[in-house]
């Protein structure tokens, strides 16, 4: 090998040296993950979003529950009260199906605009609702309208959501497991499982409706039943609600 020749090898081996260490070098994987869209040590971000209007009875209790398995699995947790909030449901406006300028995230400018714009980063979603005449509230079906609507697509009628996420759909009702009146999140969940993935259910059954039934005309209920009921499912609901968050908060993407 003469000179030249060694000089180039010697030349091309430095090269390949630095351009391996490099690729291990923290700052370059920092910049690969960012790529990605992640930093090493990101947090996953977990959207809770409550549909009921009571603060501290079952539906936001099952959620505070939740919300504290998520952060000791490691996550940030953002809660969203629904009833907090001015906002409307689906406009019409068809602004999210303009050639062009098609969008999955609605268009229509309101207090939900940005909750909308968080959940299609999220790295997991909650949506709690108490069971009203069978349903979700209200609230919760005028924010799902606003959050699925842009998701379909009336050319091949598909369902794609800015990214797939693990989802949890939380029912809280008077109705029993062998006996109840829940549609669940209804035509809804075809939809989210469509555009996010399968959900998980999770249901708190039989709960108190008010915590003194003897201040109240509720005479259809007993009592006592009631609270048998609670004594026995109530902390292993909350245990449940917990390990969801933890679960979700862990789950590998
Ligand atoms: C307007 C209204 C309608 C309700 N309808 C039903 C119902 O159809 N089925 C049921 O099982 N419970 C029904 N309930 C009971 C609530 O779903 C139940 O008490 C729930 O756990 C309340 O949640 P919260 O404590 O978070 O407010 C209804 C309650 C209200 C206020």
């Amino acid at each position: 090998m003469d000179r030249r020749e060694f000089l180039k090898k010697a030349a091309l081996g430095v090269a390949a040296v630095a351009a391996t260490s490099l690729l291990e070098h923290p700052a370059v994987a920092t910049a690969n993950e960012l790529i990605n869209n992640k930093t090493p040590n990101m947090m996953k971000k977990i959207m809770v979003i409550d549909g009921g209007p009571r603060r501290n009875m079952n539906t936001a209790a099952m959620l505070e529950s939740f919300a504290n398995g998520a952060k000791e699995g490691g996550a940030e947790v953002k809660l969203i009260r629904l009833y907090d909030m001015d906002y409307k449901g689906c406009m019409s406006c068809m602004a999210c199906k303009l050639k062009g300028k098609a969008s999955n995230i609605c268009k229509f400018k309101d207090a939900l605009t940005p909750v909308l714009e968080e959940i299609a980063e999220a790295d997991g979603l909650v949506l709690g609702s108490p069971i009203y005449f069978g349903d979700v509230t209200g609230q919760m079906r005028t924010f799902l309208e606003r959050l699925a609507f842009p998701w379909l697509s009336y050319n091949d009628y598909s369902m794609t959501a800015p990214k797939k996420m693990p989802v949890v759909l939380l029912e809280t009702m008077n109705g029993t497991p062998a006996r109840n009146n829940s549609k669940g999140y209804g035509s809804m969940e075809h939809c989210i499982s469509a555009a996010l993935g399968d959900p998980e259910r999770l249901v708190a059954y039989n709960t108190y409706q008010v915590k003194n039934y003897d201040r109240y005309e509720l005479a259809g209920f007993s009592e006592e039943a009631k609270r048998k009921y609670r004594e026995e499912h109530w902390e292993e609901d909350l245990q449940k609600a917990f390990d969801a968050g933890k679960r979700m908060a862990k789950a590998k993407e």
